[in-house]
């Protein structure tokens, strides 16, 4: 089973970056912690700051893939062309967010992505990739 875990502009600075709302772990040693707890997935790791990087790299998972996790960071908010491009693809995309953007400022509410996504979960930290891992794993 292939699964692949893109994440969006800044999600390199996890760490670093608001660490009293994003924690004090960079992704890859996540990463690490999430490939012993599913030893029989395939993992692709894809990070970008670029919408259109992004939208590459779903294009190029998006047809042969078992599930994708995405976290589009920022571009949640604004980007059209992220949210046509999870519509566009057969692969089941699961959106994450490690804050809750909904007990955030007012222009967090709104994503371009939920809506075409097979569900969304937000709020749980980085318990949540873990949590879309487990269903799509499920789903298939
Ligand atoms: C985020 C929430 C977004 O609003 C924000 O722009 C991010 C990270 C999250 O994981 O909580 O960069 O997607």
């Amino acid at each position: 089973m292939k699964i692949a875990i893109i994440n969006g502009p800044n999600l390199n600075l996890l760490g670093k970056r608001e660490t009293d709302i994003y924690g004090n772990q960079p992704f890859e040693k996540y990463l690490d912690e999430v490939k012993v707890l599913f030893p029989s997935v395939e993992f692709h790791y894809y990070q970008s700051n670029l919408e259109g990087e992004l939208i590459n790299e779903l294009q190029r998972v998006g047809y042969s893939f078992d599930g994708i996790v995405l976290n589009p960071a920022g571009y949640t908010h604004t980007s059209v062309a992220i949210g046509d491009a999870i519509a566009a693809i057969k692969t089941p995309v699961i959106e994450v967010h490690i804050s809750n953007v909904h007990a955030r400022e007012d222009f967090r509410k709104l994503s371009h992505v939920s809506g075409k996504s097979a569900g969304s979960i937000f709020g749980l930290g980085l318990k949540g990739y873990e949590l879309a891992i487990r269903w799509l794993i499920d789903h298939k």
